[in-house]
């Protein structure tokens, strides 16, 4: 694909700054113009169809088109388009998707929601009613939040902060000085692992190294760690055997309060409601967004437990207002397109047709690991990813790292597939509507671009002899 002078790609790279691409490619060869979608499907300006193999970015659960879901969005705007939730303002639909969420999640006494935009922000209010809640705690040293190399929490300051991918921290002055935002290791047995060490022996060190990493920054800083129950953009990495029971133990042990990011895994990814069922999870408090509204519309949420709620209530209180909220914090449309979303995962059965679905969807992923190209398939329920290595038995990479994920990638889009490359390796994260045929057609056309890479990477002599 070359960009021609005057085309809708040009012209798109002409106006817009892309986010997480090389400029360089848009520049020579324009971005994929996505034009409309319908179910799994999904077509671009030329007409060509291809199927959704990541949901949008992990997020499209509904799939396209949803007309149920339009109908909302329709019939909201037209009895109230927007109302903010400032001074003392708020209205019934962003009250009912609060009293739903509340009874949804996994949360020991949750409290109150609180409603954002993209994940990111929710996890800046995390941040911020932590700090704010350990003030009003009269522990204001208790500062520092964990986060995980190869972590993904989103790319706002303090959100970005928490990431532990370098591409959101090199040059942009990320993590923010001070000393808040620190990274533990991260859980991937395969990349981490010691020769011949047990995912369990492996679980077991990282607890003991998060313990000596609390211990060394002193518990009396630390005020949350986060966690993404299986780590999306990182590489769907799926945490190893015991390592989060090991893990919420030091927590535990120093009064650290847990954040599990569900903005990826919630709302049935793994064949349950929330990844924090499927792994057995204890958070403190829980981010959300994405499959919140099937991304129809921009909308995320914060679950504040009880414990947090009342002393920040009373520092407000003493305050004379609790000094954050965005303009659509609770934004009507948004709450409407989610209350909807939640009625249909619950009359469709949408949780239960992922874990259904989960053992096809698995097996055909794993059918991969024989591959001359493969170094390691993982996933849970209908996520997953496969990793490319060059050797097999040293699991050495690619040079320059990622560049064989984005030949891989690019051929997925030629044989009519999109799902996402994550270092050398595409990831696999369909709408939960798919049906398994749809599975198969997934997998069919990323063998043949698996072929394709194999055949360009054996051209150009990269694979070990
Ligand atoms: C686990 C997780 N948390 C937070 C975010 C940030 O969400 P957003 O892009 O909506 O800001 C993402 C985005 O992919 C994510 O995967």
């Amino acid at each position: 694909m070359s960009l021609q002078a005057g085309s809708i790609a040009a012209r798109d790279a002409a106006a817009i700054l892309h986010p997480m691409v090389n400029p360089g490619v848009i520049e020579d060869r324009g971005a994929l113009m996505i034009e409309r979608g319908k179910g799994v499907y999904v077509w671009d300006n030329t007409g060509k169809q291809y199927i959704e193999g990541l949901a949008g970015l992990w997020s499209t659960a509904l799939g396209y088109g949803n007309e149920e879901l339009a109908q909302v969005a329709h019939d909201q705007i037209l009895k109230m388009s927007f109302t903010h939730m400032f001074n003392g303002k708020s209205h019934e639909t962003a009250m009912l998707l609060a009293e739903r969420l509340k009874t949804l999640v996994p949360i020991e006494n949750a409290s109150k929601v609180f409603f954002g935009c993209s994940g990111s922000d929710a996890n800046d209010t995390q941040i911020k009613l932590i700090w704010f809640y350990n003030n009003a705690m009269g522990r204001p040293k208790k500062k520092k939040i964990i986060g995980r190399v190869k972590g993904y929490h989103g790319i706002t300051i303090a959100a970005g902060s928490l990431t532990g991918l370098a591409p959101m921290h090199t040059q942009w002055d990320l993590p923010l000085e001070g000393g808040r935002f620190i990274h533990t290791d991260c859980p991937h047995h395969y990349r981490f692992a010691e020769k011949g060490e047990s995912e369990e022996d492996f679980a077991t060190r990282l607890a003991h190294n998060l313990e000596q990493l609390i211990l060394k920054e002193g518990p009396e800083t630390v005020a949350a760690f986060i966690a993404e129950p299986v780590m999306a953009a990182g590489g769907v990495l799926v945490p190893p055997r015991t390592y989060f029971e090991k893990v919420q133990a030091v927590l535990a042990k120093y009064d650290v309060l847990f954040i599990a990011d569900e903005v990826v895994t919630g709302f049935g990814r793994t064949g349950n409601p929330f990844a924090t069922n499927t792994f057995n999870l204890k958070p403190d408090t829980m981010t959300l967004a994405k499959a919140l509204t099937s991304s129809y519309q921009p909308l995320s949420a914060v679950i504040l437990p009880e414990k947090m709620y009342g002393p920040i209530a009373e520092a407000g209180r003493k305050l004379g207002t609790i000094g954050h909220g965005y303009t659509y914090t609770g934004h009507p449309v948004c709450a409407a397109v989610a209350l909807k979303c939640l009625d249909i995962y619950h009359r469709d059965g949408i949780f239960e047709r992922a874990a259904r679905l989960a053992p096809k969807f698995q097996a055909r992923l794993r059918s991969f690991a024989d591959h001359p190209l493969v170094g390691e398939v993982r996933g849970i329920g209908m996520i997953g990813a496969i990793e490319f290595v060059s050797n097999k038995q040293t699991k050495a990479g690619f040079n320059p790292p990622g560049s064989i994920g984005v030949y891989c990638f690019e051929r997925c889009h030629a044989h009519g597939l999109i799902p996402r490359n994550v270092g050398d390796g595409i990831a696999f994260c369909p709408p939960l509507i798919i049906d398994e045929a749809q599975i198969d057609e997934i997998f069919d056309k990323f063998s043949l671009a698996l072929a394709d890479t194999l055949d360009y990477v054996t051209r150009e002599g990269l694979l070990a002899a």
